[in-house]
């Protein structure tokens, strides 16, 4: 048995300098950058909000929250990186459409109770993804979504309280949040991709420890962790088929129209064309930091040898 399959089969972490079938190695990159790429590109339906939030203790928090996603991302280019790849190289591959992200990021915001929606159900979905990624076999990816997933939580909660404030407010307030929730929910739910049955992924990526359990296993998890919340916010979530089954011990659900997500991946979501715009542009814009950077570590570089010299 080589030292790679020793280490999965003690449920050890591999490292980066550990042996890896090539496979392995660019399953992860694959994965890890998109989960890069989403977390930064999750930053423009929120961003969108700052200027407009309705207090300045509304803006403070919603400012924190999406510098919060720009680290996650920066978190999780180092972890790829640590895999041999470049980070030029992977936003290229995000700017040319060759990577892809999450689609739920596809999704307008159209009014202040969507960033409530997106923070209870988005990242409320993020971490029922996440936390079974922190014992993901990758040592790197694994640490890294340690301290990512206990910034979900506040994610998540700074979205439920601007939902709870919003629905015990006026008529007017508890119809936008109401509208916000109905119109992510099933977009939420698709976040844990395909069903199992039509995942071609998913076997090989259980069998190397990077993924815990199922598509369906993790969207369950999340009904039964939400359906109560909602009953808690005074909410109703848009499937007129949830209900609790005592059999099988979990809630029941209606189906979900896969056509709609398979669309956005493909590029038709309401927002993807604006959303790729606006990356490439503000990565242009950066150029000048980016060089500037670089010449400072050069001179720095420079002058740690001559002193050294
Ligand atoms: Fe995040
Ligand atoms: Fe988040």
């Amino acid at each position: 048995m080589s030292s790679f399959e020793d280490l999965l089969a003690d449920d050890g972490r591999v490292e980066p300098r550990d042996e890896m079938p090539d496979d392995y190695r660019r399953t992860l990159v694959r994965q890890i950058a998109q989960h890069a790429h989403s977390e930064i590109i999750g930053m423009q339906p929120e961003g969108n909000w700052i200027s407009r939030a309705p207090s300045l203790r509304r803006k403070a928090i919603l400012m924190a929250k999406v510098q919060d996603e720009a680290g996650h991302g920066l978190y999780l280019y180092a972890a790829a990186e640590t895999l041999g790849v470049d980070r030029e190289d992977l936003l290229d591959q995000l700017h040319t459409g060759r990577q892809k992200y999450s689609s739920i990021f596809n999704y307008p915001t159209l009014t202040w109770a969507d960033v409530g929606a997106i923070g209870w159900l988005v990242d409320g979905a993020a971490i029922v993804n996440q936390v079974p990624l922190c014992r993901c076999s990758y040592g790197p990816y694994a640490r890294a979504m340690i301290r990512v997933c206990k910034e979900e939580s506040f994610h998540q909660r700074q979205g439920f309280e601007i939902l709870h404030t919003l629905s015990h407010g006026t008529p007017a307030q508890r119809a936008m949040a109401q509208d916000a929730v109905d119109r992510y929910w099933w977009p939420a739910l698709m976040m844990f991709g395909p069903p199992d049955a039509d995942s071609p992924h998913s076997e090989q990526s259980m069998a190397w420890g990077i993924k815990r359990f199922s598509n369906d296993e993790l969207r369950q998890r999340f009904i039964d962790m939400t359906v109560p919340q909602a009953e808690a916010l005074g909410l109703t979530l848009p499937d007129p088929e949830l209900r609790w089954n005592a059999d099988r011990g979990h809630y029941d659900s209606g189906p979900i129209d896969f056509t709609e997500l398979f669309e956005v991946i493909k590029g038709n979501g309401p927002c993807n064309a604006q959303r790729m715009a606006h990356r490439v542009r503000a990565h242009e814009d950066g150029a000048w930091v980016r060089e500037a950077a670089s010449a400072y570590a050069a001179k720095h570089a420079a002058r740690t040898r001559e002193g050294a010299a």
